[in-house]
């Protein structure tokens, strides 16, 4: 079974992915650290972040991997906690943007999808990485929420320039968020992570009675 969530950045997706994968015991991939890792890359090698060209022969030279307990590596590096910074949030988009970056990437995330039980995360799973998910779900949050979430996560930044930061990502992600038709859309403004998941969990049981 592949359960796709997908949602804006601070909606709740890695936290509630992670633990919903524990409880069935199914893996979690997160298809946004394969972005930022290659952005990393990148930003080390001084690649332009414009020219698509390179960054896709990169992409393509260059396997990340995504481990279940959170550790990613590119080239050789551990970048799992280099990949998590204000910088790197900053420019992740420009390299996303790219249609032959992301068909790169696309192909190794239906690969690991088609290795079995999944939970995945990102912003075009149900839609374009997995269409054929059994369970789709599309997360958001009010915008100040998210800014809050994200504090926790990057103590350098005060929650007005996050805010800010999100807001910027949220437009240039625009291009790349794609809602499934077909996805059920929970907000968790005012829910807890065990109630978000619990309302997963129940809609993945739904689909496995058929
Ligand atoms: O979920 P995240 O914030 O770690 O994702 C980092 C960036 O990668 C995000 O700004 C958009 C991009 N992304 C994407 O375009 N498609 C995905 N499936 C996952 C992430």
């Amino acid at each position: 079974m592949i359960i796709a969530i997908d949602g804006p950045a601070g909606a709740g997706k890695s936290t509630v992915a992670r633990r919903l994968a524990e409880r069935l015991g199914f893996r979690y991939l997160d298809t946004g650290a394969m972005y930022r890792a290659l952005t990393w890359l990148a930003l080390e090698r001084d690649v332009d972040l414009d020219n698509g060209a390179e960054l896709t022969a990169l992409a393509r030279e260059n396997e990340v991997t995504v481990e279940e307990a959170g550790r990613v590596t590119v080239a050789g590096r551990d970048v799992s906690t280099a990949i998590r910074t204000v910088e790197i949030d900053r420019v992740v988009s420009s390299v996303a943007r790219h249609h032959t970056v992301r068909e790169v990437l696309r192909e190794r995330q239906r690969a690991l999808a088609a290795e079995g039980n999944a939970v995945m995360e990102g912003r075009d799973i149900g839609a374009v990485v997995c269409p054929g998910a059994d369970v789709k779900v599309f997360l958001t949050a009010e915008a100040a929420e998210r800014a809050r979430r994200r504090t926790d996560e990057r103590p350098g930044l005060g929650a007005d320039a996050l805010a800010t930061d999100l807001r910027l990502r949220d437009a240039r992600d625009a291009a790349q968020m794609e809602a499934a038709a077909d996805a059920e859309t929970i907000d968790t403004t005012d829910l807890t992570i065990d109630e978000v998941v619990d309302r997963i969990e129940a809609l993945a049981a739904t689909r496995t009675r058929g």
